[in-house]
């Protein structure tokens, strides 16, 4: 059983989906901790229904970026996780945080990436009239976004739909592409060499790591 924490800063809808697969073994995993730097958020709620372990680590309460992040690489480390996941986590992570988990630190960023990164990457593929949106995991680096990527999942954008739907839309990937590479990386079906990602022939990503959702 691969040892995973999982980070989030709101609502944890990414979480939920990894922890319904880790309770029905889809997962060979189980979350040992979830660490959020907000209070009071639902993904928080989200995790004690699922009886995990659950801690704030509230970034207001330091003095820098540096102080924080060495806070959450203690609590992450003290758990001596297989797997560190950032599902929906919002903040920037420093160089000395992504280097003491590199390989083992992965994120769902709503974009197909390298095209938007950062924030508001739904608002921009409508403003800019794209016809697909979606969704990539990566193994993360010390840039933003810009990890060598696992898998994307995408969809065709219908231009009378509302931002408030995409979003759902894209969710609906997320909940289900998230959980299944997951999955591969506890089954070592994935790994990251280097600056490549490894597959292994029996991964479901190896020939293809785009897949298009009809959702
Ligand atoms: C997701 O869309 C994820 O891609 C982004 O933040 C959102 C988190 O949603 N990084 P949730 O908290 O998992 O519901």
């Amino acid at each position: 059983m691969k040892k995973i924490v999982v980070l989030i800063s709101g609502s944890g809808s990414n979480l939920e989906a990894i922890a319904k697969a880790c309770q029905n073994n889809t997962i060979p995993g189980s979350i040992e901790l979830v660490i959020s730097n907000q209070p009071n958020v639902k993904g928080l709620q989200r995790a004690e229904k699922y009886h995990l372990m659950t801690q704030t680590i509230n970034h207001t309460d330091f003095a820098s970026r540096e102080d924080f992040d060495q806070a959450l690489a203690e609590q992450v480390l003290s758990i001596e996780p297989d797997l560190v996941v950032l599902a929906g986590f919002m903040r920037i992570l420093t160089e000395e945080f992504t280097n003491a988990f590199a390989g083992k630190l992965i994120n769902i960023h709503p974009s197909l990436l390298p095209e938007y990164p950062g924030l508001d990457t739904h608002s921009q593929a409508l403003a800019n009239g794209d016809l697909m949106h979606g969704v990539t995991v990566n193994y993360v680096n010390n840039g933003l976004d810009s990890g060598p990527i696992i898998a994307q999942g995408a969809l065709k954008i219908d231009p009378s739909q509302s931002e408030a739907k995409l979003i759902q839309r894209i969710h609906k990937i997320e909940h289900a592409l998230f959980p299944k590479v997951i999955a591969e990386i506890a089954k070592g079906l994935i790994s990251l060499q280097g600056a490549s990602v490894k597959f292994e022939k029996d991964s479901h990503f190896g020939k293809n790591n785009m897949e298009f959702f009809n959702v």
